[in-house]
């Protein structure tokens, strides 16, 4: 039915840009297309959408200074340049490659260029994003693609060029409008006005959900967020950004990709790492993020207690302890949108400790906890969160430990490994002391809550 619905609505959207069809059919719209109206259409849409993202581009482009290359300069490479809409936002001295499919944008570019004349413009490339051939393998700091991914025949072929010229350790800077989330109103609109917005737009997908091409592009780190840029009228409202906060606090949160209006967000303040935190063995993994600004509690916002340094709460057969994330489902799955939660034993450590499981790796500051079939156990994604057990006397829950480690996920006497969170009460207490000047007493227990929410992303 909702297919019918929307071949129906396409039809009317055709009929009402019949003109354009028919010129496309006598081959005439696409170059007037290309050379005119597109170039035009670009400029005004540009300054508006500059308009309305200056804000999350001012703080996507912050840390360009921070990749400039060993020779000292900072190299950047354009893709799709159009109008030169982003030449504002870069620093001073900055030498950028413009490159772009359609070489008709002089006009704008060029005012675009006279207005920015602190960064050098080294060339002008007339390639598409899929063949950038004239740049040279590692040759560049930052590639950066704005509005551009939707037009491009394949964009998995156009970011293994990005990766390509890319030197080791660079980064790619993106901002691109998206399909919107399924079975939305927002994705029915898009997905009528597809055909047509295609024709008329040079091209442009609306429904292409980049952040799959984004995240099966293997980039060693990918820190995507969703936003939505108030167009009105448009069906291009649903974006998504390389995530210029990098680290953010996101709390009463359920859902990952829609955030529930009780949801505080923080950005960051400080991260404390363990000083004795090893990569290798996970000794001492555990970290701890301050808040930009305290959050009230509420009912979706609660914090949760630290166990006592030398536990007579150690959990035994009474204590109910359950583990929550959005990390992946399984060993092979997909990441979760929404919070999942399972109950789990506490494993003795002589068990999971021996030559037939994970064979001496288990320090006194870890705990093991899953089933001992496998079934139920954290995931990749799921690191830095809670592992909360319920103590019945006290009738709190206490943060016992913080997700750590497995081998794979699932495997019966390879538990998850957690840990122990009381061994650290003294570095903990140490921390917020240090940086208690600046924080009220009533968020002193807010670090806390912070671990299990934040770490999430570190594995
Ligand atoms: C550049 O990289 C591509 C693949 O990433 C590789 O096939 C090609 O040989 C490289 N070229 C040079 C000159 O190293
Ligand atoms: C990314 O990695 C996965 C698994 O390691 C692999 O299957 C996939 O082909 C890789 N994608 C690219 C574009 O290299
Ligand atoms: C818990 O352990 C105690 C002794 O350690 C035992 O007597 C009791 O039956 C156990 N309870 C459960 C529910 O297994
Ligand atoms: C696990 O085994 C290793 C090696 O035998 C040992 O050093 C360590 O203390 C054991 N861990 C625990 C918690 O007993």
């Amino acid at each position: 039915m909702m297919e019918l619905t929307i071949l129906f609505l396409r039809a009317c959207l055709a009929l009402l840009a019949m003109p354009i069809y028919l010129l496309s059919f006598l081959g005439i719209w696409e170059p007037f297309c290309k050379k005119i109206f597109f170039p035009f259409f670009l400029e005004k849409l540009t300054a508006i959408h500059n308009g309305k993202t200056k804000k999350q581009k001012q703080d996507l482009f912050r840390n360009l200074p921070d990749f400039t290359g060993p020779s000292g300069e900072l190299k950047l490479l354009e893709i799709g340049t159009g109008c030169g809409a982003n030449f504002q936002f870069y620093p001073p001295g900055c030498k950028v490659t413009c490159s772009d499919v359609n070489p008709n944008f002089q006009q704008g570019l060029s005012r675009s260029m006279s207005k920015n004349q602190h960064i050098h413009y080294e060339r002008f490339l007339t390639a598409a994003g899929e063949d950038l051939h004239q740049v040279p393998n590692g040759s560049v700091d930052a590639v950066v693609c704005t509005l551009v991914l939707c037009s491009v025949q394949s964009v998995s072929k156009t970011l293994k060029e990005v990766q390509r010229v890319l030197r080791p350790g660079g980064v790619f800077y993106f901002l691109e409008h998206v399909a919107a989330s399924p079975s939305s109103w927002k994705l029915f609109w898009q997905q009528v006005c597809h055909p047509t917005w295609k024709l008329v737009f040079d091209g442009c997908c609306l429904t292409r959900e980049i952040w799959k091409d984004l995240e099966e592009a293997n980039f060693s780190e990918l820190k995507l967020q969703h936003i939505s840029v108030p167009l009105p009228w448009t069906p291009i409202k649903p974006h998504i950004i390389g995530d210029p906060y990098y680290w953010r606090a996101v709390l009463g949160t359920n859902s990952l990709w829609k955030y529930s209006k009780h949801a505080a967000k923080r950005s960051i303040a400080q991260i404390s790492v363990h000083p004795d935190f090893n990569r290798e063995t996970f000794e001492n993994d555990i970290a701890l993020f301050k808040l930009h600004s305290a959050v009230h509690y509420s009912d979706y916002i609660q914090p949760i207690c630290l166990p006592p340094a030398h536990p007579q709460l150690y959990p035994d057969n009474e204590t109910r302890c359950f583990i929550s994330g959005w990390g992946r489902i399984a060993e092979k799955g997909k990441t979760s949108s929404v919070l999942q939660e399972a109950e789990v034993e506490i494993i003795p450590s002589h068990v999971c400790n021996s030559s037939d499981a994970y064979g001496g790796l288990i320090n006194a500051n870890m705990i093991c906890a899953g089933s001992s079939s496998g079934d139920v156990d954290s995931c990749q994604g799921d690191s830095g969160g809670a592992l909360a057990c319920h103590h019945p006397i006290a009738n709190k829950y206490y943060v016992m430990g913080v997700t750590s480690f497995g081998l794979g996920c699932g495997h019966p006497k390879f538990p998850g490994i957690y840990v122990r969170s009381a061994p650290y009460r003294k570095w903990i207490k140490s921390q917020l002391l240090l940086s208690s000047t600046a924080t009220a007493p009533a968020s002193t227990a807010l670090p806390l809550t912070a671990i299990g929410m934040l770490l999430l992303y570190t594995s």
